[in-house]
């Protein structure tokens, strides 16, 4: 299988890395995995247009940024996984700016036509916080299971790893979240 991950913060070596970084190893030992790091790219804000909602064949966004090139690289995969600090109770900027991009990949909302490019696609979200779960990495996690069913996938589950301090502190927590992913996601651990 191929597996898609996206980290979402801008700090490259940081708590959501890390753990992120284990999964992909457990992960890549019998699956390819693709690494989206979103900070490095440039993944402009929706502007709400619409034109992208005639185009029903491929990601139809009319931005010229690397939006589009992302999500091509997204297609093909079986499994997303979206990986975010918590931050202001919600993702990051930047993984906001590329979800909210997402906006191209469905076409007919709601009506018979009703479409996503990546229907059918098992998705996990994977949250590190300096906080509680409780009252702080609540929100994330609906908007997470409203986003996936808004473009047709299979929620595989949603981890959340809570006073994330640092990334040598997070330790065995990083790891056992890790293998259980890996093992939900494609039965490995
Ligand atoms: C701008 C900003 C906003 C944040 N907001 C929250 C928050 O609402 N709740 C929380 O528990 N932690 C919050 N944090 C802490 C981060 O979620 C936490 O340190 C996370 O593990 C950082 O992940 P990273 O090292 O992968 O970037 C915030 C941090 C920053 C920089």
């Amino acid at each position: 299988m191929k597996v898609t991950t996206i980290l979402g913060s801008p700090r490259k070596n940081g708590n959501t890395a890390k753990v992120l970084g284990l999964l992909e190893k457990l992960l890549a030992q019998g699956h390819k995995v693709d690494r989206i790091d979103i900070a490095d790219f440039q993944v402009r804000g929706c502007l709400g247009c619409g034109a992208c909602k005639k185009i029903t064949d491929q990601p139809g966004c009319v931005q010229d940024d690397e939006a589009n090139a992302l999500f091509e690289r997204m297609l093909d995969s079986d499994i997303l996984i979206y990986a975010s600090p918590l931050y202001s109770w919600g993702f990051t900027s930047q993984m906001k700016a590329f979800i909210d991009r997402h906006f191209c990949l469905v076409t007919g909302y709601g009506g018979p036509d009703y479409q996503s490019l990546i229907a059918g696609k098992r998705l996990a979200l994977l949250v590190t916080c300096d906080g509680p779960i409780e009252n702080n990495a609540d929100l994330i996690q609906v908007a997470f299971e409203r986003i996936g069913d808004y473009v047709r996938c299979d929620l595989v589950g949603k981890y959340i790893i809570p006073f994330s301090s640092t990334p040598d502190a997070l330790k065995d927590k990083a790891i056992e979240v890790a293998r259980q992913m890996a093992k939900d996601i494609v039965g490995a651990c």
